[in-house]
C-alpha cells in the first residue's frame, strides 16, 4: 500500500509518499519562513497563496523521488484541519482532484492526528510501536497529553488551559529579540546559559488534574526581561543565553511534573505506564526530550521521540496516518469540508476497530 501525503495547514508547504511497510519513499518540505519572517509571523493570507503557487510541482517532485506515478497510489491524504483554513484549502483540494482524477480512495487527515501516529511510522524496524500509549503532543497550537488507543480512538487526559506550549517558546523569543521562529531560535540561545541567576514560576506543578498553563511563565518571562534590560536584546546580548536556559528549565520542569502523574494515570488505566510518545514541533526540542527522556526512564518506560524533522510539519506524518486509516478501511467522501477547528477525539472511524498493533 502506497499512500500520497499533502500537508499546508500552516507556513509548510509539504508532501510525501509512504508506504505500509513503514518506508518514507519520498518527503519534501518547502518552508515559506522567508516569506513571514518581515511580519514575525505566519501571515494567513500569503500562506495560502503560497501554497497555491508551489503544491501541484511539489507534489510532482515528491512522486518523481518516490520512484511512482499515480497509478502506483492506493490512496491520496491531506491535511483537512485543524489548520489556517485558506491553506488548507490548497491541499485539500488538490488531494480530491488527484482522487476524483484517478479514481483513489481520498483521506481527510486530521493534522493532530498526523502528529500523533508518526512515531508508529518512525519507530525502529522491528520494533514496532501498538496501542495504547501515552502521547504528549507538544506544538504551536496545543499541550496536551492523550491516551492513543488506537487509530481514531484518542482520550483527552490534559491539556492546556491558556496558551499553547509552542505559543509560549514563539512569544518569549520575540520578546527577547530572538529570530522567527521562536522556538529554535530559543533553543539556540539558551546553549550554554546559566538558568539559576531568575526565579520563574512552574504552572500547575504539583496540581492533581493532567492540564497546562503557559500564560504566567510567559508574563514571568517579560517581567524578567524588562527588569534586566533584555527585552529586544537579540541572541549573543549577555544574559540572554541564563534567561533562555530559565525558562527552557521551567517549561521542563513542568513537563516533567504533568507526564510523571499522566504516567501514573496511564499505568492504572491501562495496565503500564507508557511507552511514552512525544509529538509536534516542540517535541524537537533537544533539553526537552532529553528531560522526557530521563523521567521515562525512571518511571521504568521508554520515550519514543521521532527524529526531530518529523517533529516539526511534514507530510510523510500525513500519508502515514491516511495509510493507517486506509488500512482499516476507511476513506472519506470528496465533498468532506475542512474544518478550521477539529479536535483529535473527534476523529473517530465509522465502525471502531480494535486497537491493532
Ligand atoms: O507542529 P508544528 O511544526 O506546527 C504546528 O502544528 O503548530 O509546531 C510549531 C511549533 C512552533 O511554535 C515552533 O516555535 C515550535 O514548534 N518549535 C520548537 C522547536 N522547533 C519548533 N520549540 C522549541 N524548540 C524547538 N527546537
Ligand atoms: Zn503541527
Amino acid at each position: 500500500m502506497i499512500v500520497l501525503g499533502i500537508e499546508t495547514s500552516c507556513d509548510e508547504t509539504a508532501a510525501a509518499v509512504v508506504d505500509e511497510t513503514r518506508r518514507i519513499r519520498s518527503n519534501l518540505v518547502l518552508s515559506q519562513l522567508d516569506q513571514h519572517r518581515p511580519f514575525g509571523g505566519v501571515v494567513p493570507e500569503i500562506a495560502a497563496r503560497s501554497h497555491l503557487d508551489h503544491l501541484d510541482s511539489l507534489v510532482a517532485r515528491a512522486l518523481d523521488e518516490a520512484g511512482v506515478g499515480f497509478d502506483a497510489l492506493d490512496g491520496v491524504a491531506a491535511t483537512a484541519g485543524p489548520g489556517l483554513i485558506g491553506g488548507v484549502f490548497v491541499g485539500v483540494m488538490t488531494a480530491k482532484a488527484i482522487a476524483l482524477a484517478r479514481g483513489l480512495p481520498f483521506l481527510a487527515v486530521n493534522h493532530l492526528e498526523g502528529h500523533a501516529l508518526t512515531a508508529r511510522l518512525t519507530a525502529p524496524p522491528n520494533e514496532d510501536l501498538g496501542f495504547p500509549y501515552l502521547l504528549l503532543q507538544v506544538s504551536g497550537g496545543h499541550c496536551q497529553l492523550v491516551a492513543v488507543e488506537g487509530v481514531g480512538r484518542y482520550r483527552r487526559l490534559g491539556t492546556t488551559i491558556d496558551d499553547a506550549i509552542g505559543e509560549a517558546f514563539d512569544k518569549g523569543a520575540k520578546l527577547l529579540g530572538l529570530p522567527y521562529p521562536g522556538g529554535p531560535a530559543l533553543e539556540a540561545a539558551a546553549e550554554g546559559g546559566d538558568p539559576a541567576g531568575f526565579d520563574l514560576p512552574r504552572p500547575m506543578v504539583g496540581r492533581d488534574s493532567l492540564d497546562f498553563s503557559f500564560s504566567g511563565l510567559k508574563t514571568a518571562l517579560r517581567h524578567a526581561a524588562v527588569s534586566r534590560g533584555l527585552e529586544g536584546a537579540g541572541a549573543g546580548a549577555p544574559g540572554v543565553a541564563d534567561l533562555a536556559a530559565a525558562f527552557h528549565e521551567a517549561v521542563g520542569d513542568v513537563l516533567v511534573d504533568r507526564c510523571r502523574r499522566a504516567l501514573a494515570r496511564f499505568r492504572d488505566d491501562y495496565g503500564a505506564a507508557g511507552p511514552l510518545v512525544v509529538a509536534g514541533g516542540v517535541a524537537a526540542n533537544r533539553y526537552l526530550r532529553g528531560r522526557l527522556q530521563i523521567l521515562a526512564e525512571a518511571e521504568g518506560t521508554c520515550l519514543v521521540a521521532p527524529p526531530a524533522k518529523l517533529c516539526t510539519d511534514n507530510a510523510a506524518m500525513i500519508a502515514w496516518a491516511g495509510l493507517e486509516r486506509l488500512r482499516l478501511g476507511h476513506r472519506d467522501p470528496l465533498d468532506f469540508a475542512p474544518r478550521p477547528r477539529w479536535p483529535l477525539e473527534e476523529t473517530a472511524l465509522a465502525s471502531a476497530p480494535e486497537p491493532v498493533s
